[in-house]
C-alpha cells in the first residue's frame, strides 16, 4: 500500500468543491479495505483496455472475444484513439499494489462519439472493476473521486437498462436523458454554474494530475 492522505468517501463533502483527482488512501466498503486511489497516467494503457473490455461486456453471460480481437473492434478503436488528449481524465483503485478498478472520461464532439455523448461540453465516463473486487465499494468510489476532477458541470454515460449498474448511476444522482441504440444515456448534474465550472477547469488544465 503506496502511502496518500487518508480519507473515507463519506468525508469528501460536495462534488464540486474539488478539482482534481488527487492520491488518497481510501476506507472502502464494509470491511474496511484500504485501497489507494491515484491519477490515472500514461503507463496505465494496458489497464484501461482490460477496464474498458469489462465495461463493454458487462454482462457475464454474454460471449466474449479475447481481449486481443477486441482491440481490432472498430468501438475501441475509437474510444481510446489519440488517448492522453486534453480534457482526458481518470483515476484507478490499487489494493497492495495491484490495480483493481478505474473510471476515467473522454470529451467528445458531434461528428465524433459514442453512445453516451451528450454535448461537447459533457465529458462521458466509463468505468470498471476487476471482476473479483466487485460489490465492495470501490466503484463508488472511483466515481465519487472522477467526479470531482476539472469542474466539469455535469458527466454523461451510457448503460443498459439491465445492468445493475443503472441502480449505482441512479444512487450517485445520474438521470436519464435519452436513448442510444439498447443502452440509456444518463446525465449527472453536478450542481456547478458555469462560472464555477470555467473557472475551476482553468486551474485544473495546469495540474498535470489524471492527464494520461
Ligand atoms: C458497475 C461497477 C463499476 C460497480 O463497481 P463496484 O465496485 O462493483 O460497485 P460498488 O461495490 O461500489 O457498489 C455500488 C452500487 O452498485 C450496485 N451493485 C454493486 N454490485 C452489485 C450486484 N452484484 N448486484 C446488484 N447491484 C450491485 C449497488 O447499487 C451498489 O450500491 P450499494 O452497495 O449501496 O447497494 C462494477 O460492478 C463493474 O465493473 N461491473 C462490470 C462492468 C460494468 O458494468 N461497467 C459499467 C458499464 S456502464
Amino acid at each position: 500500500m503506496r502511502a496518500g492522505r487518508r480519507i473515507t468517501p463519506r468525508s469528501t463533502g460536495s462534488l464540486a468543491r474539488v478539482r482534481s483527482p488527487r492520491p488518497v488512501t481510501v476506507r472502502v466498503g464494509q470491511q474496511g479495505r484500504m485501497v489507494y486511489i491515484r491519477p490515472l497516467d500514461a503507463m496505465d494503457r494496458d489497464f484501461l483496455e482490460e477496464m474498458l473490455f469489462e465495461a463493454f461486456f458487462w454482462d457475464p453471460a454474454w460471449p466474449r472475444p479475447t481481449l486481443a480481437d477486441f482491440r481490432e473492434h472498430p468501438e475501441f478503436t475509437k474510444l481510446l484513439a489519440d488517448c492522453g488528449r486534453p480534457g482526458d481524465r481518470g483515476v484507478v483503485a490499487e489494493e497492495q499494489q495491484s490495480k483493481i478498478g478505474a473510471a476515467w472520461f473522454r470529451l467528445w464532439t458531434p461528428e465524433l462519439h459514442s453512445y453516451g455523448f451528450v454535448n461537447a461540453e459533457t465529458p462521458e465516463l466509463g468505468i470498471a472493476v476487476v471482476s473479483a473486487h466487485r460489490s465492495k465499494g470501490v466503484g463508488r468510489t472511483l466515481l465519487r473521486a472522477l467526479a470531482r476532477a476539472d469542474g466539469h458541470p455535469a458527466f454523461s454515460l451510457s448503460v443498459s437498462p439491465s445492468n445493475y449498474a443503472r441502480s449505482f448511476y441512479a444512487s450517485e444522482g445520474f438521470h436519464k436523458v435519452g436513448e442510444s441504440g439498447t443502452s440509456w444515456t444518463l446525465l449527472l448534474p453536478l450542481g456547478r454554474t458555469p462560472r464555477e465550472a470555467a473557472a475551476q477547469q482553468a486551474t485544473a488544465a495546469d495540474e498535470p494530475l489524471g492527464q494520461w
